[in-house]
């Protein structure tokens, strides 16, 4: 395989762990760049790596032997994958914070996402890993693309025992290669994400709207362009900052969400409809703020069921509609993937722990046009993204 991965190795205990995956790399036929960090150089000598790679191995920002002055952009610049073995609270929280105070952290700030993907394997002391601020900086970067591989429980180097071992070396060669060959898989395919809540007018002041955060919807845009989709995403208001290189179209209304989604709909090969579409709208917007009064009674009106219609005008289109669900989850969303004619519904009971609107994981049942059924554990919406995405491909392909 003639692929350049860079390596970083910071200060833990498991250094010793990226050297086995140095030479299962090396064996694999990838050209490897080692970055170590000065603590890393505490656990292991930048010899070992230098001897298993055939490569000067880089750990100051400047200065090095023939070193260039931009290095931290040049190794950042065209790896086939950035992977930092393991992966400690600090340099974590030095890349969901954006410090770049040494070559390794600066070439995680120069990263370029969008064009290949970079797996930090998390390895630290179980207090650690439960901290809320590596927590919090571990969903950051998840959220922002980055591919985390959780730590394994078992014995740790402090003589505790609990999660916080990094993956095995074989498991991270699997990660990379499967990762690698997802890259481009959907090279030529265009996808149509809607995403987020819509927002009905009551007055200028005021409007009906739901929970929805929008994270899956985004999770799953960046998911398809990071494996080489043409995205488009259309998404009412979230705080969400839109994915590296997706067509962004910003809505508000269910109107607004209907107008574009079937305009941009002849263009797509698959349409994903995370959206939480308001069923209903106020029949009327008042154009001045409405005033205080004794009683006020509202009459609302339907809004128009975007998936609905994209079901009756589909072709050649895949369509995927999502149904949070609190009661009779099955059934109910059955029903939605027959009345709405779609090739799959991703059902999830948002009443349920670990899944819901403003969470980070998920836990979904995706049922599927011929009957079939598969229910999947909680992981990050992100992972969810490329499990919805694998099984997309694969129907698509039969
Ligand atoms: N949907 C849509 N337009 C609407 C309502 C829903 O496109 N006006 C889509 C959603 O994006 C989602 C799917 O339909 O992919 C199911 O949405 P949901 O709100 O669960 O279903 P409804 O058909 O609105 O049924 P109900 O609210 O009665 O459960």
């Amino acid at each position: 395989m003639d692929k350049k991965i860079v390596l970083g190795i910071t200060g833990g205990i498991a250094a010793y762990k990226g050297a086995e995956l140095t030479r299962l790399l090396v064996k694999e036929g990838f050209t490897v760049q080692v970055v170590m960090t000065e603590a890393a150089k505490s656990f292991i000598m930048p010899l070992t790596f230098s001897t298993l790679t055939g490569r000067p191995v880089y750990h100051t920002l400047f200065g090095g032997p023939h070193q260039s002055s931009t290095l931290h952009i040049d190794l950042a610049r065209d790896p086939h994958l950035i992977v930092v073995a393991p992966a400690t609270a600090n340099i974590i929280g030095k890349a969901a914070n954006g410090i770049a105070d040494d070559l390794l952290s600066t070439v995680l700030l120069a990263v370029r996402l969008e064009k290949y993907p970079v797996i930090l394997a998390a390895a630290m002391n179980t207090a650690m890993l439960h901290n809320p601020a590596v927590r919090q900086n571990m969903s950051l970067l998840r959220r922002r693309g980055f591919i985390i591989a959780d730590p394994l429980a078992g014995e740790l180097a402090c003589g505790e025992v609990g999660e916080g071992r990094m993956a095995e070396p074989e498991q991270l060669l699997s990660l990379i290669k499967r990762t690698l060959a997802k890259r481009d898989d959907y090279g030529g395919v265009s996808v149509l994400v809607t995403a987020g809540p819509t927002r009905e007018p009551l007055d200028p002041v005021r409007f009906f709207s739901n929970h929805s955060s929008g994270r899956m919807g985004y999770a799953l845009a960046r998911a398809a362009k990071e494996r080489g989709a043409k995205v488009y995403l259309v998404s009412g208001p979230t705080s969400l900052e839109p994915p590296a290189g997706v067509e962004f179209y910003a809505v508000a209304t269910a109107q607004e969400m209907y107008d574009v989604t079937l305009t941009l709909f002849p263009e797509a090969d698959v349409v994903i409809k995370t959206a939480a579409v308001a069923d209903y709208r106020p029949a009327s917007a008042s154009a001045h703020k409405l005033k205080k009064g004794e009683e006020l009674q509202l009459r609302l009106v339907h809004s128009p069921d975007i998936l609905q219609e994209l079901g009756k005008r589909k072709k050649k289109q895949f369509l995927v509609g999502f149904a949070a669900e609190t009661a009779d989850l099955l059934i109910s969303a059955r029903s939605k993937l027959e009345q709405k004619n779609l090739d799959i519904i991703v059902a999830n009971d948002v009443m349920q722990e670990g899944a819901g609107f403003e969470k980070e994981t998920n836990i979904v049942q995706l049922l599927y046009r011929d009957g079939g059924a598969e229910e999947l554990p909680l992981m990050s919406k992100a992972e969810l993204s490329h499990e919805i995405l694998d099984r997309i491909k694969a129907c698509r392909q039969h």
